[in-house]
C-alpha cells in the first residue's frame, strides 16, 4: 500500500509526487505517455521555445534601427523544431532526476480505478496498486466542436501545430483564446498570413476589455473576424457567418483552438462514485473530492486551466494528505498570453470591479514612458500598464500589462494581491532602475 498514488505526470502530478516524496511519503506516479504532461510535451514549453525562435528572427530582421544589420537573416523551421525537441528531452530528464531524488516510483501505463483505494493498468489488469490516498491529475485535451469538417486532416489542434513541417502561407485560426493567439502570433512573426476567426466580439475572453483591442493592434500581421460563427470546414477552407452574411476564407492550414476539455473518460470514475460534471471533478479549496481519500488537481478540476495553478493545487493536495491546512486561492493567480508582445495580468479587471459594485479608480501609462522599455523596443513599440485600485481602501485590485516580456514581472503583482497590499505600500517599495517593472510603480503613482 502506497501512501500516495498519483495518476498523471503533468505539472500537477509531478509536483505532487515531488512534494509528497519530500515529506517522506511512499509515492507511485502513473503516466501513460511522457513525464511532463501537456505543458512540457505539447503545451507551454514547446510553444514558448518556438515563439522565442520566431522573436529572435524578428529581431534579426528589425535590428537596423538599433545598430544591428543582419543581412540575409533566414528562419529554419527544422532547426527550431530540433531545438524544441532538445529542450523537451532535457526537461523530461530533469523530472526523471527529481523523481529519483524523492524516491518516487514511476510506472508507465494507463491507469483506471478498481475502487477508491485501488488502481490497475488497463493494458495489464493483473498490475494493481493500492494507495491510502489517490490524486487524479489527468489534465485536459483539445475540444473538437461538432462543426462539419472539423476532423479533416488539414485541421490541426495545438498538438498537431507543434509538429508542423512547413510555414503555412495562410493560417486560419478558429478561436481567439490563449492557444489561438499564441500560434497566430508565432506564425505571423514567421511571415504567414494569419486570420483569426472568433465567435465572441473580442479575443482573449478573460482579458480587460479595454486592453484586448490594444493587444490585437499590438501583434503585427493578423486579420480578425470577430463575432464570426464557423459553420463548416472543407479541407482548409473555413465557412462562417458574420453580421448576417456568409463568408469564406481559403487557407492552407487551420488551427482549431476553441477550448480544452477535462480528461474524465476511461478512468472508471463513475465506478467509484466521484462527484463531477462535464466541466471537471468537483473539489473543495483543499482539492478534496467527495471521496475522503481521493483528490483532484489541475485541468481535470476545470477550475483554472493553467500549469502554475496545477502545481499549486498539487502542493495544497499533498498538504491536506499530510494533515495540513493549506488551501487553494484563485484571486492572485497570474495569467500570461505569450504573444509578441506578451500580455499578462493578475487580479480583477475593470468589468469585474463594475459587476461587484466596487468603488475603484484606474490609471494607465504607455510602456514607452519607461526608459528601459523605450531603449530596448523603440519609440513606436506598443505597450501599456493599467492598474485598478479600490478607491475606499487603496488596496490593489488588479494590474494588467501589454508589451515586452511582462511574463517575468507579473509574479510581483501576485505578491501584492495575495498580500492585499495598498497602492501606498507599493509606492514605498524600491524597484531596480532601469527596469521595465518600474512602470507598475509609476502607474500607481498616477493615482497618488
Ligand atoms: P480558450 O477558452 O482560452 O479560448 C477559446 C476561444 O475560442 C474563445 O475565445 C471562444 O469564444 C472561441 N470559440 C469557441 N468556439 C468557437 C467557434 N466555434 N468558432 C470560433 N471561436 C470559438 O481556449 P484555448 O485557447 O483553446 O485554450 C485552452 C486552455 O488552455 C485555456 O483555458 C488556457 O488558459 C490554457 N492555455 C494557457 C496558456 C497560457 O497560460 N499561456 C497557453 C495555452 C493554453
Amino acid at each position: 500500500m502506497y501512501d500516495v498514488i498519483i495518476i498523471g505526470a503533468g505539472p500537477g502530478g509531478y509536483i505532487a509526487a515531488e512534494r509528497a516524496g519530500a515529506r517522506k511519503k511512499s509515492v507511485l506516479l502513473i503516466e501513460k505517455e511522457h513525464l511532463g504532461g501537456t505543458c512540457l510535451n505539447v503545451g507551454c514549453i514547446p510553444t514558448k521555445t518556438l515563439l522565442n525562435s520566431a522573436k529572435l528572427y524578428r529581431h534579426a530582421l528589425e535590428g537596423s534601427s538599433f545598430g544591428v544589420n543582419a543581412e540575409g537573416a533566414s528562419f529554419s523551421l527544422a532547426q527550431a523544431m530540433k531545438w524544441k525537441g532538445e529542450v523537451i528531452e532535457k526537461l523530461r530528464g530533469g523530472i526523471e532526476f527529481q523523481m529519483k531524488k524523492f524516491k518516487v516510483e514511476v510506472v508507465t501505463g494507463e491507469a483506471e480505478f478498481v475502487d477508491a483505494n485501488t488502481v490497475r493498468l488497463k493494458a495489464d489488469p493483473s498490475k494493481t496498486y493500492q494507495g491510502a490516498n489517490i490524486i487524479i491529475a489527468t489534465g485536459s485535451s483539445p475540444a473538437i466542436p461538432p462543426i462539419p469538417g472539423a476532423k479533416d486532416p488539414a485541421v490541426r489542434d495545438s498538438t498537431g501545430m507543434l509538429s508542423i513541417d512547413f510555414i503555412p502561407k495562410h493560417l486560419i485560426v478558429i478561436g481567439g483564446g490563449v492557444i489561438g493567439m499564441e500560434f497566430a502570433s508565432l506564425f505571423a512573426t514567421l511571415g504567414s498570413k494569419v486570420s483569426v476567426v472568433e465567435m465572441m466580439d473580442e479575443i482573449i475572453p478573460f482579458m480587460d476589455r479595454q486592453l484586448a483591442p490594444q493587444l490585437r493592434r499590438a501583434i503585427k500581421g493578423i486579420e480578425y473576424y470577430l463575432g464570426a460563427k464557423v459553420e463548416k470546414l472543407e479541407g482548409a477552407s473555413v465557412f462562417f457567418s458574420k453580421d448576417g452574411k456568409q463568408e469564406k476564407l481559403e487557407g492552407d492550414c487551420v488551427l482549431m483552438a476553441v477550448g480544452r476539455r477535462p480528461n474524465l473518460e476511461g478512468l472508471g470514475l463513475e465506478k467509484i462514485g466521484i462527484d463531477m460534471s462535464r466541466k471537471g471533478i468537483n473539489v473543495d479549496e483543499r482539492m478534496r473530492t467527495n471521496l475522503p481519500n481521493v483528490y483532484a488537481i489541475g485541468d481535470i478540476t476545470g477550475k483554472s486551466l493553467l500549469a502554475h495553478s496545477a502545481s499549486r493545487m498539487a502542493e495544497v493536495a499533498v498538504d491536506a494528505i499530510c494533515g495540513g491546512t493549506d488551501r487553494m486561492r484563485y484571486e492572485a493567480v497570474p495569467w500570461v498570453v505569450y504573444t509578441n508582445p506578451e500580455a499578462s495580468g493578475c487580479g480583477i479587471t475593470e468589468d469585474d470591479a463594475k459587476k461587484r459594485g466596487l468603488n475603484y479608480k484606474t490609471a494607465s501609462l504607455p510602456l514607452r514612458a519607461n526608459g528601459r522599455f523605450l531603449a530596448e523596443n523603440g519609440v513606436t513599440a506598443p505597450g501599456v500598464c493599467k492598474v485598478l485600485v479600490d478607491a475606499d481602501t487603496d488596496v490593489i485590485l488588479g494590474v494588467h500589462l501589454i508589451g515586452g516580456a511582462n511574463s517575468e514581472m507579473i509574479y510581483g503583482v501576485a505578491a501584492f494581491i495575495e498580500d492585499e497590499m495598498r497602492a501606498k505600500d507599493v509606492r514605498q517599495l524600491v524597484f531596480p532602475h532601469p527596469s521595465v517593472s518600474e512602470i507598475i510603480r509609476d502607474t500607481l503613482w498616477e493615482l497618488a
